[in-house]
């Protein structure tokens, strides 16, 4: 690729181990193990080209960073793109992800969404080995806009103590100012729209939150009460009648990942207290953190900005379309038949190389998931798309702004206060869980 020599030669950069490839001070560096890859022939979906890194030829990493340079300066240069001008952000983010491994793939998320006005909120997991941990720490002390909070918390795949880690982060970042929504994470996402793209998107949903919102499975633990008051969920009572806090949360269940305004993330904190709701559920078996945001933003009667209602999935049965997260379900196959990838774990597609086209085409902000031990190409060819697309100026698919616009929560979010307004909840579009996949 010569635009990468050039940018190579021009950086004067200071050679590390030959374990890495040059490109390694530059943020287009790849490993040496994809190197070799032309990701622009698997982004045309040249199947013949991509035959030749699935199956048994995956490139995966099992165990690789013990040669990673860590001082500033390394870092610093792996992230920031200090050849290229980054324009300034409409909307800055934060991306507050809790994770506990692979501290190369995690560093590269943040590479790609690199920005001054962006922000990164990391809550480590308390189980997480001692090097991943004083890895992600080193990375905080070199970035001023990388925050990793001191305190750690026992996190599993039940979901204990995951709500509290981002309402952790959300305290944290409602004292930085200059972003607009906050994008709840975890380790494996993986941020397939540029920092414009984003940016751009939450421009368009213009306040409303992006969250999914489907039925509760019957988790929720009957020994304990849901009412306001029980739960001390507003910070001042005061302000409510007796009537208002003796109302019942009617529980919904969805994704983590989502993404919130900025006021839905101060409200978060300074207007009600979601600490005895979070502790309720932290007591229950399985699945315990997937019904935080979707509950909040499903009772609209609580009032928190940017939310949305039930009524579409007490009318519909369904659940209303939401693009934060990309995830294929494969329950009981086991061969993975139903992924692009073939390959599931716990029910979920487990992304492989051959789907770059199908993140280049959706319109979902991240991708659920990537995991390095399965296949790192993804991961490289992702970075580079979104490298492309922000410094090259390369347009492969300009963003479908109609899709953000016409979502059911953002016109709701948008009209619902007028007299006349009529909740539709059908989408005037084909929501992305219709279109083709595998491609
Ligand atoms: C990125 O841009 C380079 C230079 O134009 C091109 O060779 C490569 O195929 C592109 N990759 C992707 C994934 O679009
Ligand atoms: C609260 O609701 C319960 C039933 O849900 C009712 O028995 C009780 O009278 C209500 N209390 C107030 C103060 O409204
Ligand atoms: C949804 O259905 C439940 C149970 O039937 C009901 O209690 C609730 O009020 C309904 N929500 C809306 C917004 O209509
Ligand atoms: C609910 O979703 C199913 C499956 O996608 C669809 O066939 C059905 O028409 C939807 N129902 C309504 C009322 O939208």
């Amino acid at each position: 690729m010569l635009l990468c020599t050039m940018v190579i030669f021009s950086m004067a950069p200071r050679m590390s181990t030959s374990f890495w490839s040059a490109k390694e001070t530059n943020i287009l560096w790849r490993r040496r193990e994809t190197e070799h890859l032309d990701c622009g022939r698997i982004l045309r979906n040249d199947k013949e080209y991509i035959n030749n890194f699935i199956g048994d030829k995956r490139i995966s990493i099992v165990r690789n960073i013990d040669y990673m340079d860590m001082s500033c300066s390394s870092i610093q240069n792996r992230i920031i793109p200090f050849n290229y001008h980054l324009r300034p952000l409409k909307v800055g983010v934060v991306f507050a992800r809790v994770v506990y491994k692979d501290y190369e793939f995690l560093e590269k998320q943040v590479q790609v969404s690199y920005h001054p006005q962006n922000n990164f909120c990391f809550f480590v997991d308390s189980k997480s080995d001692a090097d991943f941990k004083w890895r992600i720490r080193r990375l905080a002390r070199c970035l001023p806009n990388v925050h990793v909070l001191d305190e750690e918390l026992p996190i599993d795949s039940a979901g204990h103590n995951m709500n509290l880690a981002h309402y952790k982060c959300m305290e944290r970042m409602v004292k930085y100012p200059n972003w607009g929504y906050f994008i709840l994470m975890q380790n494996h996402d993986v941020i397939g729209k540029t920092v414009y793209e984003i940016s751009r998107i939450f421009e368009l949903l213009d306040g409303a939150n992006d969250i999914d919102i489907d039925k509760e499975f019957g988790r929720i633990e009957e020994r304990f009460d849901w009412d306001l008051k029980t739960l001390r969920l507003f910070r001042d009572e005061s302000l409510y009648t007796p009537e208002f806090l003796n109302k019942t949360l009617r529980i919904s269940k969805g994704s983590v990942q989502g993404s919130l305004s900025r006021e839905a993330v101060e409200w978060m904190v300074k207007t009600v207290n979601p600490r005895v709701y979070l502790d309720q559920w932290n007591e229950g078996v399985y699945g315990v953190d997937e019904q935080w945001i979707s509950t909040f933003q499903a009772n609209d009667f609580l009032g928190m900005p940017g939310h949305f209602t039930d009524k579409c999935l007490n009318e519909t049965g369904n659940k209303t379309d939401f693009i934060s997260r990309w995830s294929k379900w494969s329950w009981a196959d086991e061969i993975g038949e139903k992924c692009g990838s073939k390959f599931v774990r716990h029910g979920v597609c487990i992304m492989g190389i051959e789907e770059l086209p199908v993140i280049a085409q959706m319109p979902n902000i991240m991708f659920n998931k990537m995991m390095p031990s399965f296949d790192y190409a993804i991961v490289d060819c992702t970075a580079e798309l979104i490298f492309n697309r922000t410094f090259l100026g390369q347009d492969d698919h300009p963003l479908e702004e109609d899709y953000y616009l016409n979502m059911v929560n953002v016109i709701y979010h948008k009209h619902h206060m007028e007299s006349d307004y009529e909740l539709n909840c059908t989408p005037g579009y084909e929501i992305w869980r219709n279109r083709k996949y595998p491609l």
